[in-house]
């Protein structure tokens, strides 16, 4: 069975949110109580996915290193690729090769929040098979997406990047899953209109071979993006409140590494974060039984 590998894509200038990223990655900017990466990153652990190669800007790279670290701290293993300039989500499988060999992998967008009950036990059972799964999402604004138009046994049978007429209210999010092939595939393909190696034209290619697979999230899963300072506010205010209405956290690493099997109990209690003097810190020591 070929290895679950995860790729996070976390480059990128986002200067649509300037001055808050002139000098900071935008994974790096906190989404309530941790860094934005913490999201994504736990995503993948929830899928069972040990393996994790990070895609930073070169001058970001210290920063996510001295954050995360090898994944040791959380029973993975966490590398690090650098992205010279942002040429299009597609070009992460062509930055993955050394990474990917000849796997499928996971991929997922740095600041894209996926937050819900049974959501990575799902994430785990979907195989990783010949062809791409996507994830599909209802949105009120298909406009700002990639979006899909479905034949009435719901099969995809088109994708639009940003359409100005939406064929359907279902959208992708920032979650897919493409074979080994994808990289050869990215490399044939042309740069669109806003200069990008666009996710969608590479999905197209799966489609028009009859391997593009899909699963719907239901509304128990929530999908934020963060693109704009407004969404970014939306989405740590969202996180606070079920944080604080349950008393739980949401993508804390170490309770998904601990829970995962993947550290033990004496492990976490040697760990930086087990003496944090915050909220995340006195959660951690609460896991100890
Ligand atoms: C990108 C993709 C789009 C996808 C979206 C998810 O859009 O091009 O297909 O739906 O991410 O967040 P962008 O963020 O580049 O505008």
């Amino acid at each position: 069975m070929a290895e679950r590998k995860g790729i996070i894509l976390a480059g990128g200038r986002a200067t649509r949110m300037y001055p808050i990223t002139t000098v900071v990655s935008k994974q790096l900017l906190p989404i309530f109580d941790k860094p934005m990466i913490y999201y994504p990153l736990s995503v993948l652990m929830l899928a069972g996915i040990r393996e994790v190669l990070i895609i930073v800007n070169p001058e970001d790279h210290n920063s996510f290193q001295e954050l995360l670290g090898d994944g040791s701290n959380f029973g993975i293993q966490i590398t690090y690729k650098i992205q010279l300039e942002p040429k299009g989500i597609a070009e992460a499988f062509v930055i993955a090769e050394d990474f990917l060999k000849n796997d499928a992998s996971f991929l997922i967008l740095g600041d894209n929040l996926f937050i819900g009950s049974g959501l990575g036990r799902n994430l785990s059972q979907v195989e990783f098979k010949y062809g791409s799964h996507i994830f599909l999402y209802e949105v009120d604004n298909p406009s700002d997406y990639g979006n899909v138009e479905m034949n009435n046994q719901g099969q995809i049978i088109g994708i639009y990047e940003k359409p100005l007429t939406p064929k359907s209210k279902y959208v992708v999010p920032g979650l897919y899953i493409c074979d080994a092939t994808a990289r050869e595939r990215v490399k044939n393909l042309k740069p669109s209109a806003r200069g990008e190696l666009e996710i969608t034209d590479l999905l197209k290619t799966y489609l028009e071979e009859n391997l593009l697979t899909s699963t719907i999230l239901t509304r128990g899963t929530v999908w934020l993006d963060t693109g704009s300072a407004r969404n970014l506010y939306t989405a740590s205010e969202y996180v606070r409140v079920i944080q604080e209405r349950q008393g739980t956290q949401i993508a804390c690493l170490e309770e998904i590494a601990l829970l995962n099997g993947w550290i033990t109990e004496s492990k976490l209690k040697n760990l930086p974060s087990f003496s944090f003097k915050s909220p995340y810190g006195d959660y951690i020591r609460n896991l100890v039984s």
